[in-house]
């Protein structure tokens, strides 16, 4: 363990701050909580656009799964180049800043700080840190509300620059003040600067009071030139390193989060972010697989097997870069709508799907999409062949018709797969694939649970 000058505050941030919050969670009547995850595109949302619409929403979202993917693999690129230089323990934890932060999907809203004051962060799976703008921000993206000010929290701490979580962050250094300084280069050349800090964290549980966290760990961003569209006021990560949200509360919600997403269209319905006992995925469709850990610490890793398409296998190979024979091969993200494939099953999918359908074939005029039918005939995608996902484990998910032909003009239906050789080649399951499934994730026992679900009901 690192020395420490302020070991009060150390031992806070490993210990205290989920730990905390048991007795209040035991006393809610079913030991978990919800609350919204708002997707960019739906009414709920500050950037929410009326004149779009399900066709212009759609291709930007398949647009934004490149610059997606592109982040994601520069990640996977960088932390393996670093390791043959054995950087500190946890240092590939620092993978996660490269997110292109202008790509995003979902967001959520939290509190921060006594008195709980409102943020908007986007969510994401595939990074760690939770970070907001602060004052005061010399430089800062443009947000709705106003920068969070640690001076009017009366909660609000720095940690120190000797605290064990400081050199999880790659590029820490100490100030002046012994506080934690971090320097986060993103992906796309952008920068955020701040202090690593502690704060009380809090949600609106759908249907049951507020719940709230104290001591946990966030960055207090000071300067920055990265791009938050206008839809959030920083970032909160849910991947698997340290400083994720749900390590961070882990104690508290058992290590369980889960997650069920609308239908891309209409996107009047909310999705929801359940933690703890609320993430429980049950019934008789409900299988398991297992989650592989790999590097970067922040990334789901599944192994999908085959895809079946109209009865015919197709095997996926293994990925050297993700972990190798029998281990994971895919990502599975929920900041990325469509889903990529290594080239070689891409065309076998599409040879497949293309030699079973009799409809006729047109050109996606945005060039995103890779085989497009015209649907014009009443019943006509009834005619499209289902795909089926097979996990290791013998986990399936049968993928319903719009989780996979996404109408992307009128009477047109295109394939959500595409490849990711472009990107590196690392298989990427996206949130098209996943949306009307309830996906939940136990980081203890390592395993993944997917359930068919109407995800606006649930
Ligand atoms: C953001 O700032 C960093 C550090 O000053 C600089 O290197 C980078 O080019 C800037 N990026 C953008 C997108 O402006
Ligand atoms: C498409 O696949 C289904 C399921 O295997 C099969 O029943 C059907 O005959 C196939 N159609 C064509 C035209 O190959
Ligand atoms: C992908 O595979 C197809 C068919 O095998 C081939 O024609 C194409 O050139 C390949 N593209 C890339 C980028 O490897």
């Amino acid at each position: 363990m690192a020395s420490s000058a302020n070991p009060s505050l150390a031992l806070s941030l490993l210990v205290v701050s989920a730990a905390a919050l048991l007795p209040m969670l035991a006393s809610s009547t079913t030991g978990g909580f919800s609350f919204d995850l708002i997707h960019r595109d739906s009414p709920k949302s500050p950037i929410h656009d009326p004149d779009s619409t399900q066709f212009s929403l759609i291709r930007a979202a398949a647009g934004r799964s490149f610059s997606r993917a592109a982040y994601l693999f520069h990640g996977v690129r960088k932390v393996q180049s670093s390791s043959s230089a054995s950087p500190p323990d946890g240092a590939a934890d620092n993978f996660f800043s490269e997110i292109k932060a202008a790509g995003f999907e979902y967001f959520m809203k939290f509190t921060l700080g006594t008195p709980p004051r409102e943020f908007h962060g986007i969510v994401d799976t595939g990074s760690d840190l939770i970070w907001v703008q602060c004052e005061p921000c010399a430089h800062c993206s443009h947000q709705n509300g106003p920068l969070f000010d640690p001076q009017a929290s009366t909660t609000y701490k720095a940690v120190s620059c000797h605290a064990d979580y400081c050199p999880v962050l790659q590029q820490s250094s100490c100030t002046t003040a012994s506080t934690c300084q971090y320097s986060y280069g993103y992906f796309d050349e952008s920068t955020v600067d701040g202090v690593l800090s502690t704060d009380t964290i809090g949600f609106d549980s759908a249907g049951s009071h507020p719940v709230q966290f104290p001591m946990t760990g966030f960055g207090c961003t000071h300067w920055s030139n990265a791009t938050l569209e206008d839809a959030g006021d920083g970032i909160v990560g849910f991947g698997r390193g340290s400083l994720s949200l749900v390590r961070q509360l882990s104690s508290a919600i058992g290590s369980r989060f889960s997650y069920c997403l609308t239908s891309f269209a209409p996107k009047s319905a909310t999705s929801r972010l359940n933690f703890g006992s609320s993430a429980a995925v049950s019934g008789s469709n409900a299988v398991t697989t297992p989650l592989f850990s790999g590097k970067p610490d922040a990334f789901y890793i599944v192994r999908l097997e085959e895809i079946v398409v109209a009865g015919q296998a197709i095997a996926l190979k293994d990925s050297e870069k993700l972990g190798g024979a029998g281990k994971g091969n895919t990502i599975i993200d929920s900041g990325m709508t469509l889903t990529l494939v290594d080239n070689a099953t891409l065309h076998a999918v599409v040879t497949k799907i293309a030699s079973n359908v009799s409809l006729r074939q047109v050109k996606d005029p945005s060039g995103v999409f890779i085989l497009c039918f015209n649907v014009a005939r009443a019943g006509s995608s009834d005619l499209l062949p289902e795909l089926t996902f097979r996990f290791s484990g013998g986990a399936s998910m049968a993928l319903p018709m719009e989780n996979t032909y996404v109408l992307a003009a009128k009477r047109t239906r295109c394939l959500a797969l595409a490849s990711s050789d472009l990107v590196g080649g690392v298989n990427l399951l996206g949130n098209l694939a996943q949306q009307n499934f309830h996906i939940g994730y136990d980081l203890a026992a390592m395993k993944l649970t997917i359930a068919p679900a109407d995800c606006a009901k649930l």
